[in-house]
């Protein structure tokens, strides 16, 4: 695991124990429960993040538990898993979702803001030139990562992101989500 600072800000990058065995599971989840999914938007004609429920997926939970654990121990961040949407959220979906990537695809600069505190991403399924992810920040040079299966890179949601086109022969299949603000702690930084 490493730490990874760049452009003012701190990224924690590592794989999530036992890759094999939670990855396996949650992309057989993923495949079972293709019926159930739920799909927000399409961008240039293909369906940006797809989502099942906790139920559906929970092997999920494996790379959740990780990024909250890293990000209280790694970034000093104490954040929530929520499996559904945050009260209040102009987005109806959980806020954790899979995004697959044909061959040629790829997906647009954007951020995960939106009142979460921690974003991450991991990847179940990601051959060699299946699409970088990269991190963009105005006066710096993109901050680039190759994906690899089980690798978790855990970001701050206000950065902005994207992913290069997938140069692989296979389908590049991501699971991302936010962790929210634990109350307790959001609390105490208030004052109340
Ligand atoms: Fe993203």
């Amino acid at each position: 695991m490493r730490f990874i600072e760049w452009a003012g800000v701190r990224l924690f990058e590592s794989f999530v124990e036992m890759p094999r065995g939670w990855v396996t599971n949650l992309l057989e989840e993923f495949f079972k429960h293709q019926g159930s999914l739920e799909k927000s938007h399409k961008i240039a004609g293909r369906w940006e993040n797809q989502y099942l429920t906790i139920d559906h997926a929970p092997s999920a939970r494996i790379p959740m538990r990780f990024a909250r654990n890293m990000g209280k121990d790694g970034l000093d961040i104490s954040s929530m898993i929520l499996f559904e949407a945050p009260s209040g959220s102009p987005n109806p979906h959980p806020p954790f979702w899979f995004n697959v990537a044909g061959k040629g695809e790829k997906t647009g600069l954007h951020d995960h803001a939106h009142g979460s505190i921690l974003s991450a991403v991991t990847y179940l399924q990601a051959e060699e030139n299946c699409g970088h992810l990269y991190f963009r920040k105005e006066g710096f040079e993109d901050l680039t990562i190759k994906p690899e299966v089980g690798k978790i890179i855990i970001f701050p949601p206000s950065l902005l992101h994207g992913v290069h086109a997938n140069h692989s022969s296979t389908e590049r299949i991501s699971f991302a989500f936010n962790l929210f603000p634990f109350p307790l702690v959001q609390s105490e930084i208030d004052g109340f």
